[in-house]
């Protein structure tokens, strides 16, 4: 069928399989034109299919020559309906790791439960005996806890006092003022049980108990902190409460790999766009003007290129990883050098509806977004006839 572009609300209903995998294709270009890195090579990713969780899948593969077992929790296709972009992604990569002789296998369900850990847990051993990199990279608004079967839900909310600030209608481009309630009840909670460590650590102690964790095996999950703009809604506020659990979490799992001398970090990211972060209020606005800057700058990334420097210039130099005062690797550097972070206040002042399409990069964003969903992708053709039903070649 012809596969067009469908939103609701926020997001995109449709997904274009080719579209998607040229994605894919450019970012393991990219990983290979960087050179080899003397990483990992049994790697998993917990959140494999999207975002940062696929950057790290295609730098391991393609940067690293790593095997790879991603999990992801994706729609698969059916007869006139596409995929979620997340499986036309995986399809592609496994396809093109394949073809370049390299392991990939996939587990599509919910990361949070016992089944997948368990299905995880029963690959890891039949085919790879071990890993040496895990990387924990999931976003998701719910989670059913495996032990208490209570279904949480994460809310992105102020605490304490109502947050007032711009924010931007990225479709419309409309700039408009939103008033965010503070969280009542269990909120706070509720998101720290979503978002927070619990649930990596469990990954983590699971493989442990199998000894499916390799001598010195690494695992790192990601974080972000951003500016005092976006301060209220997003690190003071419920998120990061939870962000502040899993940075915690960090410590409390390199404790208990001691015995394996095996290392938890948290990489603290740049604020790009992804299915995740599109949701969230006022960070939309936030990285139309970030981009308009950091592209000024010819310091722009996206998660291929943060993924990529964090394990060049991180993860694997062969010396100590650099870590800041909390012990966080920070790939978020050039977000948050102060000649930026002084530009982007300046021009938050002024952001209106009319002036937004010039003095921040409304365009980028609304192609980054598209480009999520396999749309407004270069050399794809989008007005030829396509096929939605695409298998991932180890699901099948
Ligand atoms: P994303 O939405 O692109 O990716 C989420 C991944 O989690 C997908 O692979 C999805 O299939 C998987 N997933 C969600 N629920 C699942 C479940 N129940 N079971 C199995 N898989 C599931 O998100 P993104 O932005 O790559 O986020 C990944 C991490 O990076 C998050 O911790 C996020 O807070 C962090 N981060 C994001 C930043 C941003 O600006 N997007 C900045 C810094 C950190
Ligand atoms: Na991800």
């Amino acid at each position: 069928m012809i596969i067009e572009p469908r939103m609701r609300g926020f997001i995109c209903t449709t997904s274009h399989p080719e579209g998607c995998a040229q994605n894919v294709k450019n970012q393991i270009e990219y990983i290979k034109s960087k050179g080899a890195v003397n990483g990992a090579k049994k790697v998993l990713v917990i959140g494999a299919s999207t975002g940062f969780g696929l950057a790290s899948r295609i730098t391991s593969a393609f940067g690293c020559d790593a095997a790879t077992i991603g999990v992801f929790f994706e729609k698969a296709p059916s007869e006139g309906k596409t995929a979620s972009p997340g499986w036309y992604n995986s399809a592609a990569f496994e396809t093109e790791a394949h073809t370049a002789g390299l392991y990939a296998k996939s587990i599509n369900g919910d990361a949070f439960s016992n089944e997948i850990k368990k299905q995880t847990i029963d690959l890891i051993k039949a085919d790879l005996g071990q890993v040496d990199l895990i990387i924990y990279s999931l976003a998701s608004p719910v989670r059913m806890h495996p032990t208490t079967g209570v279904l949480h839900r994460s809310v992105l909310k102020p605490i304490g006092s109502t947050f007032t600030n711009k924010t931007v209608d990225f479709h419309s481009g409309k700039v408009s003022e939103i008033s965010i309630e503070p969280c009542s009840g269990d909120d706070i909670e509720n998101t720290v049980a979503v978002m927070g460590g619990e649930d990596w650590s469990m990954w983590i102690d699971a493989l442990k108990a199998e000894n499916l964790l390799a001598p010195g095996a690494t695992t790192v999950a990601y974080s972000y902190i951003g500016p005092s703009l976006t301060e209220a809604v997003y690190r003071k506020g419920t998120i990061g409460r939870a962000k502040d659990h899993l940075e915690a979490t960090a410590f409390a799992i390199t404790d208990r790999l001691a015995s394996i001398n095996g290392k938890a970090y948290v990489s603290v990211n740049k604020a790009l766009v992804t299915q995740a972060s599109s949701a969230i209020p006022v960070i939309p606005l936030y990285i139309s003007l970030l981009y308009k800057i950091m592209k000024e700058e010819g310091i722009h990334e996206g998660c291929i290129e943060q993924i990529q420097r964090l394990y060049q210039e991180r993860l694997y130099t062969g010396n100590e990883v650099p870590v800041d005062d909390s012990g966080r690797i920070r790939i978020d550097d050039l977000e948050m050098r102060s000649d930026v972070q002084e530009k982007v206040a300046k021009l938050w002042i002024q952001a209106v509806t009319e002036n937004l399409a010039e003095i921040g990069d409304l365009e980028g964003y609304r192609k980054d977004f598209y480009n999520l969903f396999g749309f407004d992708v270069a050399g794809v053709d989008y007005k030829a006839e396509t096929n939605e039903v695409v298998n991932i070649e180890s699901i099948a």
